[in-house]
Formats: structure tokens, C-alpha cells, sequence
């Protein structure tokens, strides 16, 4: 082909691109409504930027990738960066990661090379400005040149200082997120007073910090990690120190952050934080890998874009497209109807998912979702994923609208949608379905961790008439338990044995598994720390109730009507005559936390415990595990056999105990 030609279909090409990127740019950032993955995005994004620098003639100031972040809002006052936010480069394996190196390489060839290594926080940059050490400017990423003004609303994020020991001016950066707790009870208030619920805890953040009312943000419980400190006149020698200096000065940084001396070490903590990802409290899309050094940093310099000295290197994503071929109906515990999508199944993330919730009548409408749309599903924290949104440009005409059905599908009473919800519910309460999810509730994880009742086995003891209400678990026999199926002798003398530990639960864990509306797990959590007692609990007043920071009038008035019905007043004494636990652990405990404040990591294997049953003696004594360590980890406790953190240990300063010392320090 000849030059012209080819150059003429690069042309082509990159006028097909920008034209489609800002079309993708309006539908996710103005429309809140994306139409493809974000890895999508980036390969479109990628794709331009590759040919532009082949063509670099074709390149022009208005194109896409001469834009760092996104528009900004109108409502804030704009105010430009001292100096630009700049964006990060992505890769999404390992072979591009080692590209990234060569290109370091080959600018500073001699230098020895360090990384610090942090998670990718998915949340929304920020930069905050301290004057002679108080809070004085907090600005939005903005389009990396200038962003939205926003300090009153993040004044209100508990976690950092509003003042500092520094005098001068210093400048901090780094990630608002709102942590998965929060994410889901603001989605669930919102989903039952029939608001629109955010797609992922980001979409939450970013909405939340532009809201024109701080008292409302400040409910919102957003937090924040920094990971960049400028210092008047005083520069950092590295990242790393820049992460010390920022922990010392009040400010949270991220405790999963790590020093590698090498790529091997990168790698490998790259699997390991894949791994540990479910069980992290907020959303992480990646990690990021920066060169240590700042002089290093300043010798390889940045494009107008990214700085050449970091990348972010991808976790595999959790968005993927797929057809809903069904919509049906599931009753929870609060008799409430959710529609669920059937999907094509398809892998997010190491895991297949075939079906999705759509929330309620509201949200299907206002997505305009119809049988046999494609639409785009995301996972995030949660287990169960979401409808983004609808590709509509996929639609061929055959899509079929749902009718939302007027009675329960499980007992055909008529259903109720008071006028100002948007949530229609069965109200029979010995709905079989309201029943079940009670019972499942009670059982789960997160409420009384009653390992073995899953849905198969609750349903057996549903059925076979063993088990009515909640209470009836505590008298479940080994010879009933025997009767049924799969349920050998050993399985229900675990069983039982589940059920009675779940006795000596803590209160916050019976006042979740209630159930009652509104009270999530973290409100419970602060229930019980406040009344010590259920039946301080149930005799609490509304005022009383909302004079507790985390309790507002609707939370309050759930509470005082679920303790008003006699069938739960029932239930509680049922419960207390079973045997539980009423009373809060922390009036029991009072002073038996040696641990508290102290953080411990494990390495190689034990003699004489497990690492889990290391791990809750800890947790009772009020330590904490984690598992990779960092400057704040007070303790490595070295077993036969330990990994690479022996040596990370050594070179952090971290206080190391063998076997035996960690033995007398618990017992001691
Ligand atoms: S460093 C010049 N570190 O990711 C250095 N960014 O895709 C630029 N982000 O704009 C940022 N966690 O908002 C850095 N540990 C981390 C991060 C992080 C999240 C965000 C940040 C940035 C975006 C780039």
C-alpha cells in the first residue's frame, strides 16, 4: 500500500475513534449510563494513541487523549493544580509490566531499581492543601489541570486531619473512596425509598462528593487513603519515606503498600493481593507500581499524560456484557419482591454468574431493562452482581418489557407498596419464602456464622416440620437431624455443635440476624457497643436511639416498631430461653484486649494451632492479622517453613517471634 494510502486510512481510523470514545466519554461520565467495559474504553483509547504517535501530524489539541480525567461539574467554583494530576498507564499482565521496566532501562540504565507497591484505590483523586497546618483547600482531579473546589464536603471525612503538625505549605494526594459497608446501606436506603442505586461504590464516591450539601455527605461515611505529600521546600528521598511522613503526619495511607526490590517480588505480590481482593472492606481495581527513588522519579520524568516512573497493573476485570434471558421474582425475609435477571452465564472474575438482581419496579423502568436486552454487569466487593446499564444500540426490536406481578409468587397474597417506597412486599408472615430467608439470614455468615445451614439444608428442615421459626434451631435433636437427607451422624453432630457455639455470639451479631429494616451490620455493631444489652435495647426510646451518631429517624423508628410487636418480643424471649448470648462483648471483656492496637502477620506453619484458630485468639485479644506486612505491622510470627516475608520483616524492622514467644505473649 502507499504511504498516502495508508496514511489516509489512519486518517479514517482515527476520526472513527475519537468519535467513539467521546461518545463513551458522555455516556459514562455525563449519562452515568456506560455502554462498554472499561477495559473496552482503554483498548479504544489505546488504539488512538497508538496511531497518533505513528501519525503524530494527525494529532490535534481537541483529540480524546489530550485529556487527562474527565469534564468538570458545574456547582463547585473550578480552581487550577499547582501542579497537574496526572493520570497513571495501565497494563493488564505481567509481560506488559516487563516492558514498563525495559523502558526504564533504557533512561536510567545503571541505577539499581526499587518499587514501592500500592493498591489501586477505585475511588476519585484528590489533591488537599494544608497552610500552616490546617485543612485549607480540597480540589477534584478535575481534567488534571484544574479541578472542582470541594473542602466543605471533604472536610467532612472523618479519617483525615482537618489540622496537621506542619507548618508552610503541603499538599496531599490521594484516593476518596466509600468503604463496601457504606456503599451497601446507602444503596439499600436508596433502593427502598426508590432513588436510583449506584453501580459500585466509585459511582457512590464521585456522586457523593459533588453533592451540594456537606451535611449530606458527611453521611455518607466517605473515607479517604494518600499516597503523595508535597512538602514546602522539603522533598521526600522516596515514595516510600513520602508514605512514612504521610502516616506520621495523621494522615491514613494504605497498610497493603510494599517496598519490592525486584519485579519477581511485584509479581508475586500481585497474585497474592488478587487473592486477598474479596476480602478487602473497600474496591481495589489494580496495584499500582512506582519507581522508589525521587531522583530516579525526576530522571525518567513523565509524558504529558502519565509519569514514566508509575503504572497501574489491572486486576482482571469484573464488567462483562451478556443477554438477560429471563426476569423473575425472588421474596426476601422483609417480604419485599425482588426482580432478578437470568443471564447468559458469564465469568467475571474467576467466577460465573448467571443471574443478577434488578432492585425494584423503579429501577427496571428507569433502565428501561426488557427480556433480551445485552447489558453490562459489574462485580464489586459483593458476590452478587449488577446491571450497569442497557446497551441499547444492541437492540434488535425482539426485546420483550416486564410486568411486575400484583401478589406474592410464593403465597399469592396481594401484595403492598406503600405510596412513597418503591418496594412492593409480601405481608403474610408465614410466607414460606419469608420464612426461609429469615432462617438463612439468622444462619449467615455475617449475622450468627452458623457454618453448615445453607439454603439446601434449610429448606430439608422447613419441609420435614423440624423447624418453624428461628428458635426451633436451638432444639434441633441428632436424631431428627439424622432423619435427613445427607445428613450423616458426623454432619449433624457438627451441626449442632455450630448451633450451640452460635449461643455465645456477641450481641451485635443477634441484633443483625434479626433482621430488622435498616439495621445493617455495622449498625448493629453500634447498638450493641452503646445499650450492652438487648434488653436495654428493646427499651430504648426514638430519642434515645437517635442521640447515637449512626441512627436517624428512619433506623430509630424501625427499632421501636420491630420491639412494639409481641411476636418479636416472643422471639426474644424464645432466644433467651434457648440459651443466647444477650449481653455485648465489650461489657464482658472490659480490659481483657492486651492486643489492642497491635497488628500481626503470619508466616510458615504453626505446631500447635492452626493459622486460623491463631488468627481468632488474636482477634479476641483484640490484635489484628493481616497478610502482607508493611511499616505498620507490629509482630511477624515466624513458623517452619516461612515465605518471603521473613526477609521483608528483616528489612522493615518488624519485631519477629518464633513459635514459643508468640505462645507466651497470648497466654501471658
Ligand atoms: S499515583 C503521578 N497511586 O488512579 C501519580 N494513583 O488511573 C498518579 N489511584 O488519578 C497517581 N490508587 O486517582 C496513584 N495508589 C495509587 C492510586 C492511584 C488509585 C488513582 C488516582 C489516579 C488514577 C489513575
Amino acid at each position: 500500500m502507499s504511504e498516502s494510502r495508508s496514511r489516509e486510512r489512519a486518517a479514517k481510523q482515527i476520526r472513527r475513534l475519537r468519535e467513539e470514545i467521546v461518545y463513551h466519554e458522555t455516556q459514562y461520565y455525563r449519562d452515568n449510563n456506560p455502554q462498554i467495559s472499561d477495559k473496552e474504553f482503554d483498548q479504544l483509547a489505546k488504539e488512538l494513541e497508538a496511531l497518533e504517535a505513528q501519525y503524530p501530524d494527525l494529532l490535534t489539541p481537541d483529540s480524546p487523549t489530550q485529556r487527562v480525567g474527565e469534564q468538570l461539574q458545574e456547582g463547585f467554583p473550578s480552581v487550577e493544580h499547582h501542579t497537574p494530576m496526572l493520570s497513571l498507564d495501565n497494563c493488564y499482565n505481567t509481560d506488559e509490566l516487563r516492558n514498563f521496566e525495559e523502558r526504564i532501562r533504557k533512561i536510567i540504565p545503571e541505577a539499581e531499581l526499587g518499587y514501592v507497591v500500592e493498591l489501586k484505590i477505585d475511588g476519585l483523586g484528590i489533591a488537599i492543601i494544608y497552610r500552616e497546618g490546617t485543612l485549607a483547600q480540597a480540589v477534584t482531579r478535575g481534567d488534571g489541570i484544574r479541578g472542582d473546589d470541594v473542602t466543605s464536603n471533604v472536610r467532612t471525612i472523618k479519617s483525615l486531619p482537618l489540622s496537621i503538625d506542619q507548618a508552610g505549605e503541603v499538599e496531599v494526594r490521594g484516593e476518596i473512596f466509600l468503604p463496601f459497608t457504606s456503599f451497601r446501606s446507602l444503596n439499600q436506603e436508596r433502593e427502598e425509598s426508590g432513588e436510583t442505586v449506584f453501580a459500585n461504590p466509585r459511582n457512590a464516591a464521585a456522586g457523593s462528593i459533588r453533592m451540594l450539601d456537606p451535611k449530606v455527605v458527611a453521611s455518607r461515611r466517605l473515607d479517604a487513603f494518600l499516597y503523595t505529600l508535597f512538602l514546602d521546600g522539603a522533598e521526600m528521598a522516596s515514595q516510600w519515606e513520602s508514605l512514612q511522613k504521610l502516616h506520621d503526619l495523621g494522615f491514613k495511607t494504605n497498610p497493603r503498600s510494599q517496598l519490592c526490590t525486584s519485579l519477581e517480588e511485584v509479581i508475586d505480590l500481585y497474585q497474592n493481593l488478587i487473592n486477598e481482593r474479596d476480602h478487602l472492606e473497600y474496591d481495589v481495581d489494580g496495584i499500582v507500581i512506582k519507581v522508589n527513588p525521587t531522583e530516579q522519579q525526576r530522571r525518567l520524568g513523565h509524558t504529558s499524560k502519565f509519569p514514566r516512573w508509575a503504572i497501574s497493573l489491572k486486576f482482571p476485570a469484573r464488567q462483562a456484557t451478556t443477554r438477560i434471558n429471563d426476569i423473575s421474582i425472588q421474596v426476601g425475609r422483609t417480604g419485599a419482591l425482588t426482580p432478578v435477571a437470568a443471564l447468559d452465564p458469564v465469568k467475571l472474575s474467576g467466577i460465573t454468574i448467571s443471574r443478577s438482581t434488578l432492585h425494584n419496579e423503579d429501577e427496571i423502568r428507569r433502565k428501561d431493562i426488557r427480556i433480551g436486552d445485552t447489558v453490562l454487569i459489574e462485580r464489586s466487593g459483593d458476590v452478587i452482581p449488577r446491571v450497569v446499564s442497557v446497551m441499547k444500540d444492541r437492540r434488535s426490536g425482539q426485546e420483550r418489557a416486564f410486568e411486575f406481578p400484583t401478589s406474592c409468587p410464593v403465597c399469592r397474597t396481594r401484595t403492598f407498596r406503600p405510596e412513597n417506597e418503591a418496594v412492593a412486599r409480601c405481608v403474610n408472615p408465614s410466607c414460606p419464602a419469608v420464612v426461609r430467608e429469615s432462617l438463612l439470614h439468622f444462619a449467615s455468615r455475617r449475622a450468627m456464622n452458623i457454618e453448615g445451614l445453607g439454603e439446601a439444608l434449610v429448606d430439608q428442615l422447613l419441609e420435614s416440620g423440624l423447624v418453624h421459626k428461628i428458635p426451633d434451631l436451638y432444639h434441633l435433636s441428632l436424631e431428627g437431624l439424622e432423619q435427613l437427607e445427607r445428613m450423616g451422624r458426623k454432619s449433624s453432630q457438627n451441626l449442632l455443635e455450630e448451633i450451640d457455639k452460635s449461643r455465645h455470639n456477641d450481641l451485635s451479631r443477634l441484633i443483625f440476624a434479626l433482621g430488622i429494616r435498616y439495621v445493617g451490620e455495622r449498625t448493629a455493631q453500634i447498638l450493641a457497643g452503646h445499650f450492652e444489652s438487648m434488653d436495654s435495647l428493646a427499651q430504648a426510646s426514638l430519642e434515645e436511639l437517635m442521640e447515637l451518631d449512626d441512627v436517624g429517624p428512619k433506623v430509630g423508628e424501625s427499632m421501636v416498631f420491630f420491639f412494639q410487636q409481641p411476636e418479636n418480643r416472643a422471639l426474644i424471649e424464645s432466644l433467651r430461653a434457648a440459651g443466647l448470648n444477650l449481653i455485648s462483648a465489650l461489657e464482658k471483656d472490659i480490659g481483657e484486649r492486651p492486643l489492642e492496637g497491635k497488628t500481626f502477620v503470619l508466616t510458615g506453619s504453626l505446631k500447635d494451632m492452626s493459622r486460623e484458630q491463631a488468627k481468632t485468639r488474636i482477634e479476641s485479644l483484640g490484635g489484628k492479622v493481616t497478610s502482607s506486612l508493611s511499616s505498620r505491622t507490629d509482630y511477624l510470627v515466624v513458623g517452619e517453613a516461612p515465605g518471603s516475608k521473613l526477609p521483608a520483616a528483616q528489612r522493615l524492622g518488624t519485631i519477629q517471634l518464633s513459635e514459643e514467644e508468640f505462645l507466651e505473649l497470648i497466654s501471658g
